[in-house]
């Protein structure tokens, strides 16, 4: 069955619900089950107030996805960024970039083309500020993402490793040669 949903610009009265979609979010990716994930009160008044920065600045952007009963099942958001002036070489100057982040489709809203929508509007909007770098990041057990990302043309251009520094002293030490 074909859930309908239209997507549109974040307004105060989503937040409390996209707030909501990040905790599905974190326990998809985390593994943990809803029940047992737990966010403190302050957690949730600065998460509130982070997704909140988007609504009036100009170089961001959070959609939702709202169904017919104006519940959203769905967001995204984009940030601009501008990397500082460190180079001299003009080629290097006034570098933009776009992170995409927190992109999330109720399960019973997937499959019909709404993250497909809500990435060409955040980066149309990218391209409106004159921004083609795009970024974004996903974990590598997320199959699901990998392959919903390459099909819209990201491809992986690094690596985000983690180690314990326990591990990395233990390794390292076991390693050393004495002199
Ligand atoms: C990944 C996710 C956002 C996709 O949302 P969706 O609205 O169902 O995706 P769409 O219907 O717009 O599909 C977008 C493209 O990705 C592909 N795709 C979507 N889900 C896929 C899956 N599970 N496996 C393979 N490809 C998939 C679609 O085929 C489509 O490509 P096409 O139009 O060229 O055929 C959604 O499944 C989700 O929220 N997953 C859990 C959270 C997550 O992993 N988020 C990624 C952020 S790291």
């Amino acid at each position: 069955m074909v859930r309908k949903a239209t997507i549109a610009r974040a307004e105060e009265r989503d937040i409390s619900q996209v707030v909501e979609l990040i905790f599905h979010l974190d326990a998809h990716v985390s593994g943990a089950p809803r029940e047992v994930l737990k966010m403190t009160p302050e957690g949730e008044r600065q998460l509130a107030g982070h997704f909140r920065s988007f609504l009036h600045n100009p170089y961001k952007l959070l959609l939702v996805a709202r169904s017919a009963r104006a519940r959203v099942v769905g967001m995204g958001d984009i940030a601009l960024w501008m990397q500082a002036e460190v180079w001299e070489t003009p080629e290097r100057q006034g570098q933009w970039y776009g992170i995409i982040d927190d992109v999330w489709v109720e399960p019973e809203y997937r499959g019909q083309g709404l993250s497909r929508l809500i990435v060409v509007e955040l980066a149309a909007f990218a391209r409106s500020h004159g921004v083609e770098s795009l970024q974004l990041e996903y974990s590598t057990s997320n199959e699901e993402a990998a392959r919903t990302w390459n099909r819209m043309g990201f491809r992986p251009v690094g690596v985000r490793a983690a180690a314990s520094a326990s591990e990395v002293l233990a390794l390292l030490k076991s390693d050393e040669t004495p002199s």
